[in-house]
């Protein structure tokens, strides 16, 4: 049997996604985190990082540019499989075609609605209560050249209850991310780790 897959995780804030995977993986025998990395060093990730004693990687400005320098350091760290969880900068497209068919991520809205550029955070959940959309949720995809636009591997669906505020929807999405993103990365995972075995 070969090790789990080795994952890292690449978020820009809070990460409570993250978390949530962070705790999944010490019961997987899939996938261990292996790696967190951040474009932003006051990232509450990085807390998170440090309390499960996982190693994190702090991007500057040039480097969350550089395709190259991405693929090359997670190669050495020996990473098999990347998560997206509230990343906000642009993937290097060499980041993406390295990592084909191994990289997720998740939005908090059902794609194709309310997804693309500028649509992140509270944005998303605004826009969804503007419009007066009956349902929302959340969409696991993976990581193609376009943003929000791989192929979609699971979305759950929940009700917009009528007066909600943005901050309400979010947070009743975030029940459902935190539910379903640690079972989409096992199932990926378990793929994977399947295939090298
Ligand atoms: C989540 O809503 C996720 O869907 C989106 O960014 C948010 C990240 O939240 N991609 P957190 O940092 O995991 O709390």
């Amino acid at each position: 049997m070969q090790p789990p897959i080795s994952l890292a995780i690449f978020a820009s804030g809070g990460g409570s996604n993250a978390e949530a995977i962070l705790q999944h993986a010490t019961t997987s025998s899939h996938f261990s985190v292996k790696l967190i990395v951040t474009n932003n060093a006051q990232a509450g990730v990085l807390k998170r990082a440090e309390n499960h004693g996982i190693p994190a990687m702090v991007l500057d400005k040039t480097e969350y540019r550089d395709g190259a320098y991405l693929v090359k350091n997670l190669q050495d760290a020996g990473i098999q499989m990347i998560a997206l969880a509230g990343y906000l900068k642009l993937i290097p497209v060499e980041l993406v075609r390295a990592f084909s068919g191994r990289m997720v991520n998740i939005h908090p809205s059902l794609l194709p609605n309310f997804g693309g550029k500028g649509m992140y955070g509270m944005r998303v959940h605004e826009a969804v209560i503007k419009a007066g959309s009956q349902r929302s949720g959340m969409t696991i995809h993976e990581v193609n050249e376009v943003y929000d636009q791989g192929k979609i591997l699971r979305q759950v669906s929940l009700k917009v209850q009528q007066n909600w505020l943005p901050a309400q929807l979010q947070q009743a999405v975030l029940r459902l991310e935190h539910r379903f993103y640690p079972l989409e990365v096992e199932k990926v995972a378990q793929k994977l780790h399947t295939q090298t075995n």
